[in-house]
């Protein structure tokens, strides 16, 4: 999270045009409280860079050999070989993918931002699902495309299925976003689902965006694997920060058959970070090489604290309601009988100090916040959640 900025609308500056901070950075900077801990972080438990090295038989001599130049614009080629790898792991696409079909970005975002960049005009259509982690619907919008919403609701559990998609595809159709598990509710989209997403994606000839950055928290062994990757169409783009739980190694990738669109992204990102920092491919290539234990680690902790959750709405059944997530890291809770989420949440960061991210910031009405599943501090901060919700 940055640290507190002035709010651009206080400003009085010439600007040309006015950037805005997403909904959940600005309700969280507008806090003008002191804030303990969050209940909504969707990263998993982080190591610390020491902890990290610990895994690596060579401990810190990478670190002390390590050239401080510019790294490769395009990202190393170990850590691309290694993120190949990791991705072939999760899925079962039948193409021989290698390193020259990944591109490293300073995070998901940026990896994101520029896939937008170089995919949409204005009056593309895009499908996105809502409620939804909120750059994948402004940044199109902010390209003047038109932005078809799949509309995810509590009855169903937040599940998707093939007919929303062919509800809503047309031939003008140019990208199909995707996130599973899903940011904020939890839900997932399995094999089955994601072939049929497939099929239609390619009886339309449009693009397929995977944000798979809380894939591999799948600690239900769930078949959450997909073969987009067989599509020339289709990004698939992950990061350290969430599975992995190492947000402090800004690095991410997209991955893709297409050379034609990362050669675009590469053109993009030259103008833009230009090139990841050296110390964060190499710590991501420790991460990945250790990812087995880190992210079992990661899902085990996950798995134990939808249970204690799950206690703590039983022991408060009038006031909480949720759908446990099946994987992922986060899933939505409502609040009952409360008028405003919004101004319960303010209440809850003043008087407790426990931040929590309503779920209208991520374009769902009803009084629900997101959870964050992954950190190990959720049994102290609940005890004081329960305090408050007692007051
Ligand atoms: C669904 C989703 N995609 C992408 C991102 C961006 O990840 P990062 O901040 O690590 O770049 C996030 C971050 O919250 C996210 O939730």
């Amino acid at each position: 999270m940055p640290d507190k900025i002035m709010d651009s609308n206080s400003l009085n500056s010439n600007l040309v045009q006015q950037a805005e901070l997403p909904t959940h950075i600005k309700f969280t900077q507008s806090l003008s409280c002191s804030i303990e801990g969050s209940l909504s972080d969707s990263t998993a438990q982080s190591l610390t860079l020491g902890q990290l090295l610990n895994l690596s038989d060579e401990k810190s001599e990478w670190l002390n050999n390590l050239e401080l130049s510019y790294a490769s614009l395009i990202g190393g080629v170990k850590l691309r070989k290694k993120i190949v790898k990791f991705h072939q792991k999760l899925n079962h696409h039948q193409s021989s993918l290698n390193e020259n079909n990944v591109l490293t970005f300073c995070g998901a975002q940026e990896a994101l931002a520029s896939i937008y960049q170089c995919l949409l005009v204005p009056d593309d259509e895009i499908i996105v699902v809502t409620p939804n982690y909120p750059s994948l619907v402004t940044m199109a919008e902010k390209r003047g495309c038109i932005v078809k919403k799949i509309e995810l609701t509590t009855h169903n559990k937040w599940q998707l299925n093939i007919e929303d998609f062919s509800n809503l595809i047309t031939d003008k159709t140019k990208l199909i976003v995707l996130n599973s598990p899903h940011n904020p509710t939890g839900a997932i989209i399995n094999s089955d689902l994601a072939d049929q997403i497939l099929s239609l994606a390619k009886a339309h000839d449009c693009y397929l965006l995977a944000d798979d950055v809380s894939q591999a928290s799948n600690y239900n062994n769930l078949s959450l694997s997909h073969r987009f990757l067989d599509y020339d169409k289709a990004i698939v783009v992950s990061v350290m920060s969430k599975s992995f739980g190492l947000a402090g190694i800004r690095l991410g990738w997209a991955v893709s058959k297409s050379e034609e669109l990362l050669s675009q992204l590469l053109a993009v990102k030259s103008v833009s970070s230009i090139c990841c920092s050296a110390i964060d491919e190499a710590a991501a290539e420790v991460a990945l090489i250790h990812c087995n234990r880190i992210i079992n680690k990661n899902n085990q902790l996950i798995k134990t604290n939808i249970e204690l959750f799950q206690a703590f709405v039983d022991s408060h059944p009038d006031l909480l309601h949720w759908h446990p997530p099946e994987a992922g890291i986060l899933a939505l809770v409502e609040v009952k009988n409360i008028e405003s989420i919004e101004v319960w949440a303010k209440d809850l960061a003043y008087k407790a100090g426990i931040l929590v991210l309503p779920a209208t910031l991520f374009g769902l009405s009803g009084n629900y916040f997101r959870l964050g599943l992954g950190k190990n501090n959720l049994k102290y901060l609940l005890t004081k959640f329960s305090a408050f919700l007692k007051s």
